[in-house]
C-alpha cells in the first residue's frame, strides 16, 4: 500500500452490518429485512403511492425498533468516532444507515446517503422535521398544516441517494477508503471502491462479517464482526501512521 501521512483524507462507508451487533437487523442476510418483506411493496415510490398506509406501517416498526433503549452504538462506533477525533487530516463517513447509531458515537462529519428515520419531511412544503413517532396518512405537517404529505426522510430505491456531489469529490481525494458491513449490492455506494481506487488512487480496505460482492476490487480486507475488526483496525492505523508503529497494509 502507498505510505499514509497523517494529514490525507480518510472516507469510511458503512453499511447495515455495524448496527447488527447493536440489534438492529441488516437487510440482505438469512434473518434480514428482505427475507420478510418485499423492497417493491415497501421501499419505493411506487409503493408509497400504490399503499402508503403499508410502507408507514413497515416504517413505524423500523422507527420504534431503533427507538429501542437496548439499541445503543457498539465498539465499531465508537472507533469510527474515535478516529475523526484523532486522525490529522479530513475523515468523512458515509452511511447508507438510516440509525442514528453514528451520531450517537460521537461521529460529526457524517453524511445518511439514505436519508435518517428519525425525520420525516413534508412532500407538499418539504420540510425537514426530528420524528419519533408512527407516521399516517391523516398526519399533518408541523409547518405547512396540510395531511397526507409526511413521509419517512429515507431514500428509496429509485430515488438519488443524498449529498452525492460531496461525497464524489471527498472519494476523489481520498487517500484510504474503509468499507464496513455492507454486502456491496446496491448502487451508487457499491461503487465507491472502484470511484476511490481508480480516481485518487486510494488504498481500500474492507471490514465485514464475509467478503462482500465487490471484495476483488479492495486491496486489503479483515473479516469478521464489527466490533472486533474496526476497534483494531482503528488501533493499528492510528499506532501505524500516527506513532510510527509498523504499518497497516498488508494484503489478506
Ligand atoms: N459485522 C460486520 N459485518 C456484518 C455483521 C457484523 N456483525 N453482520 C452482518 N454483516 C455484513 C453481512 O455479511 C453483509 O455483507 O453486513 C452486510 C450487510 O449487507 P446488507 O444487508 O445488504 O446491508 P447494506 O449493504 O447496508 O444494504 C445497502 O440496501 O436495502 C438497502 O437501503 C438499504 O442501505 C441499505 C442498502
Amino acid at each position: 500500500m502507498k505510505t499514509l501521512k497523517p494529514t490525507d483524507a480518510i472516507v469510511i462507508l458503512t453499511g447495515a452490518g455495524i448496527s447488527k451487533e447493536s440489534g438492529l437487523e441488516t437487510f440482505r442476510d438469512a434473518d434480514g429485512t428482505w427475507a420478510r418483506h418485499r423492497i417493491e411493496d415497501v421501499a419505493t415510490p411506487e409503493a408509497f403511492a400504490r399503499d402508503p398506509a403499508l410502507v408507514h406501517d413497515f416504517y413505524n416498526a423500523r422507527r420504534q425498533s431503533m427507538l429501542n433503549p437496548n439499541v445503543q452504538p457498539n465498539a465499531a462506533h465508537t472507533a469510527l468516532a474515535r478516529l475523526e477525533r484523532e486522525w490529522p487530516g479530513p475523515v468523512l463517513l458515509v452511511t447508507q444507515n438510516i440509525d442514528d447509531l453514528h451520531e450517537r458515537a460521537g461521529s460529526t462529519a457524517l453524511i445518511h446517503m439514505h436519508g435518517e428515520m428519525l425525520k420525516a419531511r413534508c412532500e407538499d412544503c418539504t420540510v425537514i422535521e426530528p420524528w419519533q413517532s408512527d407516521l399516517a396518512l391523516d398526519t399533518a405537517c408541523p409547518s405547512c398544516r396540510r395531511a397526507g404529505g409526511m413521509r419517512p426522510h429515507v431514500v428509496w430505491f429509485g430515488e438519488i441517494p443524498l449529498e452525492m456531489d460531496r461525497i464524489v469529490a471527498a472519494l476523489a481525494e481520498c487517500a484510504l477508503f474503509i468499507s464496513i458491513g455492507t454486502s456491496g449490492n446496491v448502487y451508487p455506494a457499491a461503487n465507491f471502491v472502484r470511484e476511490a481506487r481508480w480516481a485518487a488512487g486510494a488504498h481500500t480496505v474492507e471490514l465485514n462479517l464475509e467478503p462482500s460482492m465487490g471484495a476483488t476490487d479492495f486491496d486489503e480486507a479483515r473479516h469478521g464482526p464489527a466490533t472486533v475488526v474496526v476497534p483494531a483496525f482503528v488501533e493499528e492505523l492510528l499506532t501505524s501512521v500516527l506513532r510510527g508503529q509498523p504499518k497497516v497494509g498488508s494484503s489478506g
